[in-house]
């Protein structure tokens, strides 16, 4: 959750959420001036890969074009430019077209989609799977399909925006506990007791790269009668026996586990898994699954084909892993602050200094490095940082390019600092 913005410092995009004219088209004032006095900084956004997702690429940003080591992308498994993958694709486009073209419960739905249901529902031990065509929309439009005025959704207070759009959307009543805090959920489970609570967590929290602690957590939530939903978004594929997720074998107290098909599946959309008698409600309760047209069987094709690659055996789970330990033990050897977590999500965090973030940002690009500055309000304010994407795909030298690059520019700032 983001801090309140203190008044006396500059203005953040914290600021500019309420308008202060008559129409809505027209943005806050303040807004204009800060985009402008921020144009430095922005000029680091919307970075345009010139080619496919993977561990090296040119890339253009700032007006410039330069060859860069990729930790900035989701592609965990490296799956996005896989041989296998790519022609499953392919032989899906050629059969099914470009679109489904339509909803799902209407005319959307081919034999691809009923295939990938049915398999991600026997992969996970599940009755049933329905997909989403959006990662954001799947997450926001589960729990507005399930929650409803009067009911409390009880979030840890770093979950993702698409759950927090989701329950407000759902006009439940909104309640955070302290991340991955039992006594604080056990409170907060007591302050609504005698209503309809749900319980939302994430499998790797996207910001920090730690997990759930599902080992504390889980029995709280229990003793409260409650149910758990989990964003397995940055979890699915990468954790869990052969990539079925933290839930897995938590299967019985996570009756719904949420995932989206954008990170290690490097596809887009996204589905839930869970109770078949609580999925056919969803389908038609969930705005966004009814009232919007399914994947494109395309992407369909490849996320079969990439669960298929993905699940025989351990291969490029062993490698993520591997990449993975060996990022962060160099990293903190070094004195970067890659905070809690033991994952491939991995933050390296510098603390306050807007200016240092942005400009370090650039310098590490035209050295060759691409990483994403996280600014307030994603993060708290004395929380701004990199958030490093390790995937299967990136060798040693990689990494350890990345790694050269990290030790001459942020290693001395966070010195001076
Ligand atoms: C935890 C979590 N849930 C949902 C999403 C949304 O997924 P998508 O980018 O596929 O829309 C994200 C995106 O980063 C995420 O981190």
């Amino acid at each position: 959750m983001s801090q309140p913005h203190p008044s006396h410092e500059e203005p953040s995009l914290a600021d500019f959420l309420f308008p202060d004219g008559d129409d809505p088209l027209v943005p806050p004032e303040g807004f204009s001036h800060w985009m402008e006095s921020n144009a430095w900084a922005l000029s680091m956004m919307e970075p345009e890969l010139q080619g496919a997702v993977g561990p090296r690429g040119k890339i253009r940003r700032g007006g410039k074009v330069t060859e860069v080591v990729n930790l900035s992308s989701y592609n965990y498994l490296g799956l996005a430019t896989h041989p296998e993958v790519l022609a499953a694709a392919k032989e899906a486009l050629e059969t099914y077209g470009t679109g489904g073209c339509g909803s799902p419960l209407l005319s959307g739905m081919n034999a691809l989609h009923a295939e990938l249901q049915s398999k991600l529902a026997e992969w996970l031990g599940r009755e049933d799977a329905m997909l989403f065509n959006s990662g954001f929309g799947g997450g926001m439009g589960s729990l507005a399909g399930i929650l409803r005025k009067g009911d409390v959704a009880i979030l840890d207070q770093k979950c993702h925006l698409c759950l927090l759009d989701g329950a407000k959307l759902s006009k439940a009543r909104l309640a955070f506990f302290d991340h991955n805090d039992p006594n604080s959920l056990d409170e907060v489970l007591a302050q609504y007791e005698g209503k309809r609570r749900l319980v939302v967590l994430e499998g790797v929290y996207s910001m920090d790269g730690d997990t759930a602690d599902l080992e504390a957590l889980l029995p709280v939530a229990e003793k409260h009668g409650v149910h758990v939903f989990i964003d397995e978004a940055h979890s699915i594929l990468a954790y869990g026996e052969k990539g079925r997720g933290l839930a897995y074998a938590h299967r019985d107290q996570i009756p719904l586990q949420y995932a989206t098909f954008s990170k290690s599946f490097a596809h887009g959309g996204g589905f839930v898994a869970g109770p078949r008698q609580t999925l056919r409600y969803m389908r038609y309760y969930t705005n966004g699954y009814g009232f919007s047209c399914t994947l494109p069987p395309v992407v369909v094709g490849g996320i079969l084909k990439g669960l298929e690659v993905a699940t025989r055996d351990d291969t490029l789970r062993d490698t993520l892993w591997a990449n993975t330990r060996y990022f962060r033990e160099r990293a903190a050897g070094m004195g970067l602050n890659v905070g809690e977590g033991q994952s491939q999500v991995v933050p390296i965090i510098i603390g306050d200094d807007r200016r240092a973030l942005f400009e370090m940002t650039r310098e590490m690009n035209d050295r060759g490095l691409f990483l994403a500055p996280v600014d307030y309000p994603s993060v708290p304010m004395d929380g701004l940082r990199y958030r490093v994407a390790i995937t299967a795909a990136h060798t040693q030298a990689d990494l350890d390019q990345a790694l050269n690059i990290l030790e001459d520019v942020v290693v001395p700032h966070m010195k001076r600092a």
